[in-house]
């Protein structure tokens, strides 16, 4: 089984700059692709900052903060990703973008790379098809914060050889992480599971039952939960939550999964979560 020395990321929103350093953090040698250089240079920046807030609570120090950062080099352009090992890509949850952005990628990046999806939700098939090499891609799919955060899902979606998805296991536990494998259905374990929960709290605000503090009140003290499902829905991004609410309802036609009215009004009014500073709550 090959293994992984250098990783490409593309994307550099909250999950992007997340998964560079993880796979910094792992020893990999990371090359972080934005579409702009700003985009890049500011993903690299809140590394350098999250990593910093961690040397000041004493969880790390200056020489290990040198070391991830001194793996990660950043790009505007994708060819700058011709020689890794293994790409995952982690833009905005759109199949269509994503379908296009594989394409490219597969004409770029060397024959013999994995290339994989940080999709929370599409069919990793679809984008597996493509490319030429539907045999070398897969999901891995991390979840946020990408540095704290101790599971991901190994998505395999029918097209993907038995190593790919090996190599993919220990691409992810050579990160530190907990593997799972999943196969391609919408949403795979957690948010097939966690995103009809969401979607019943913004119905039950929508009812009125109670206030959206409230509401986060209990599910942290009734049920011991990190965090209310609001707080929640803000961390990770409104946008990206109703596209995984529209591709879950795509593929079960579950009514727990139409999305609220008051989610699609949020996204349509930009209020996206604490990507822009205002979502339920205000930042
Ligand atoms: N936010 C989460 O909690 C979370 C958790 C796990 C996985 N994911 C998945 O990670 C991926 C990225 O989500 P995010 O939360 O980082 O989103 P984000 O909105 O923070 O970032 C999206 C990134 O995509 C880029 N982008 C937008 N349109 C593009 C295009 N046409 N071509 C290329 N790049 C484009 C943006 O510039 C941005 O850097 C999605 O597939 C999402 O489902 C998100």
């Amino acid at each position: 089984m090959a293994d992984i020395f250098a990783v490409g990321v593309v994307g550099a929103g909250i999950m992007g700059g997340g998964l560079a350093e993880v796979a910094a953090r792992g020893g990999h040698d990371v090359v972080l692709h934005s579409r702009t250089r700003h985009g890049a240079e500011a993903a690299l920046a809140t590394i350098v900052a999250g990593l910093d807030r961690q040397i000041a609570k004493g969880r790390s120090t200056i020489d290990e903060r040198q070391a991830i950062v001194g793996r990660i080099g950043i790009t505007d352009s994708l060819d700058d990703l011709a020689d890794c090992d293994l790409v995952i890509e982690s833009v905005v949850e759109d199949l269509a973008t994503k379908k296009l952005l594989f394409a490219e990628l597969d004409a770029v990046v060397k024959q013999s790379a994995i290339l994989a999806t940080n999709t929370s939700t599409l069919p990793v098939v679809d984008i597996a098809m493509s490319t030429r090499r539907p045999e070398l891609v897969c999901g891995i799919h991390f979840f946020n914060p990408a540095a704290t955060m101790r599971l991901v899902e190994v998505v395999q979606p029918i097209t993907a050889s038995a190593e790919t998805i090996n190599r993919a296991v220990a691409f992810a536990e050579r990160c530190g992480k907990q593997a799972i494998t999943v196969q391609d259905h919408a949403g795979f374990v957690v948010n097939a599971l966690l995103f009809p929960y969401l979607n019943a709290a913004i119905r039950m605000l929508e009812r009125g039952t109670a206030d959206m503090e409230a509401i986060d009140t209990a599910m942290c003290g009734g049920c011991g939960f990190p965090m209310g499902p609001f707080a929640l829905l803000d961390l990770v991004g409104l946008d990206t939550s109703l596209a995984i609410l529209d591709a879950l309802y795509a593929e079960s036609a579950d009514a727990g999964c139409a999305a609220a009215p008051t989610l699609r009004r949020m996204v349509s009014a930009g209020r996206l979560g604490r990507k822009t500073g205002r979502g339920f709550y205000q930042y």
